[in-house]
């Protein structure tokens, strides 16, 4: 790490931090189509990005970081880049295993993960036990994942305990649903950044969104590395947060 991001490593951690900040990594394809590469070699160097910015987020003290890996619209993809995208996941949560587990990182999974290959399945639910009781960091990797899914799931869910008499109608509310979430042990989205310069949400963390902020960057996720990261982080230092509400009860980020 050069001395200068070490530096404004620093700087960004003394200001008050995102607690949650959720990625959307996009662009990978791209990155490689613009070398006239397959587009694999664009999720393999979006790979390095994940392990970069993770251990960037890790040092920085941010407390809970959400990759968007894998959409549940990405199964429609072409089977080979499918397959590709599944032994990079696989190969990632084996190499990773140690780093993470030394680093006290809990290594979190949110999406229809019933979907996924054993190949992916297997190692990630070991991760995911031997990991449990970790707390410098949770890491979450949204797989086979949608904000629309998520919701029709938790709706499910009150729907079934109404029909079972353990919850009347009436007394559904916002906290209620919210703890039929995957994402309900995780602290509420402060920062939602999407790489390579489209401005859409993408069905990625719906409700959890609601008063996030959100920082578009322009490099590829590929390119998104360390330095892209804080430049984000400190955009969102530079704003302030409304709640949709004025005057005192406006707080920093
Ligand atoms: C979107 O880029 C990215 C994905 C669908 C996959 C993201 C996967 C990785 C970063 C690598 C594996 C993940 C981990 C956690 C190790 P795109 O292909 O849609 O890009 P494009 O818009 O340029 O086509």
């Amino acid at each position: 790490m050069s001395e200068s991001t070490s530096q404004r490593e620093q700087q960004v951690k003394a200001k008050p931090l995102p607690r949650h900040v959720g990625i959307i990594m996009d662009g990978n394809g791209r990155w490689a189509e613009a070398k006239g590469w397959p587009r694999l070699e664009g999720h393999r160097e979006g790979s390095k990005s994940v392990k970069e910015i993770t251990r960037c987020a890790r040092r920085i003290g941010i407390q809970a970081l959400t990759l968007y890996a894998f959409s549940a619209q990405n199964w429609t993809r072409p089977p080979t880049e499918v397959a590709g995208l599944m032994e990079l996941l696989r190969e990632y949560l084996i190499k990773e295993r140690a780093e993470i587990l030394d680093n006290g990182i809990r290594l979190n999974a949110v999406g229809e993960l019933a979907r996924l290959p054993s190949q992916v399945r297997d190692p990630l639910e070991e991760l995911r036990a031997v990991s449990a009781k970790n707390t410098q960091m949770v890491l979450t990797l949204a797989l086979s994942y949608g904000g629309r899914e998520e919701l029709v799931h938790a709706a499910r869910k009150l729907a079934m305990k109404v029909e079972a008499g353990q919850l009347k109608a009436s007394e559904i509310g916002e906290q209620q649903l919210a703890a039929e979430l995957w994402t309900a042990d995780l602290p509420a989205v402060d920062l939602v950044i999407r790489t390579s310069g489209e401005h859409r949400i993408s069905n990625f963390l719906l409700w959890q969104s609601a008063y996030s902020e959100f920082v578009f960057a322009d490099a590829l996720f590929p390119d998104f590395r360390s330095s892209q990261l804080l430049d984000c982080l400190e955009a969102y230092q530079r704003r302030e947060r409304r709640f949709g509400q004025v005057g005192p009860a406006v707080r920093a980020p």
